[in-house]
């Protein structure tokens, strides 16, 4: 999403002025009114891509403990949704854009769950911590190479038994993604498929 800047969603220290906004959604019965501003990702309204992955892939419970990884977080709507539906559990909140994790600090803290979140630029998430989960709508933009790059470097922070969900637009290579996936050692399971979006489930 370049903007008259340059800037794009990904990029670390949006210069786009910061416009405040709120985005309202509804996530498994309960409603959600988040901040979020120019220089994010999809910055007015929920991503019709993260709508299908929270509608479609399996929501953790208030049974589900551990950490869970929300990998490239944006203003948080998977991170506020996870914290909100697994109490007991802590969510990591990654993103490369500083202004995406600010936002995503201050919407946990505004749901209530601010104690539950840990957000985190990539190099600042301990090594050694392992995933129950990894919930992800993954940079496309940023290209096929980095984005490889990206899931060689998290879905092996998976515990053993544990499970990721991706949400990828098969017009933006959803099923090759599957595909190299499947290349790379994963089982991978097309658990969802809705407004073109691929909802997919990646275990060992
Ligand atoms: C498609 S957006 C999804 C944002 C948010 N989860 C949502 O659903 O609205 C992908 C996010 O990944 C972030 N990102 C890009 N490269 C990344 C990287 N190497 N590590 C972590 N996050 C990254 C972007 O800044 C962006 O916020």
């Amino acid at each position: 999403m370049a903007g008259v800047t340059g800037d794009h969603y990904f990029t670390a220290e949006p210069s786009t002025p910061a416009q405040p906004r709120e985005v309202q959604f509804t996530v498994a019965g309960r409603d959600y009114a988040l901040a979020s501003s120019a220089g994010v990702f999809s910055a007015t309204r929920l991503d019709p891509g993260t709508a299908v992955l929270l509608r479609k892939a399996e929501l953790p419970g208030p049974a589900t403990t551990g950490a869970l990884l929300d990998l490239g977080c944006g203003f948080g709507p998977i991170t506020g949704v996870l914290a909100t539906v697994a109490p007991a559990a802590t969510v990591w909140a990654v993103d490369v854009n500083e202004r995406a994790r600010e936002l995503t600090a201050s919407n946990a803290a505004r749901l209530g769950v601010g104690d539950q979140v840990r957000v985190a630029a990539p190099d600042e998430v301990p090594a050694d911590l392992e995933f129950a989960q990894l919930w992800s709508n993954p940079p496309i933009r940023v290209g096929k190479d980095e984005l490889h790059q990206l899931l060689r470097r998290w879905l092996p922070r998976l515990a053993p038994d544990g499970v990721a969900w991706l949400v990828v637009a098969r017009h933006l290579g959803g099923d090759s993604l599957q595909r190299w996936l499947v290349e790379q050692g994963w089982q991978v399971e097309r658990h969802a498929s809705q407004k073109g979006f691929r909802v997919l489930r990646i275990t060992r």
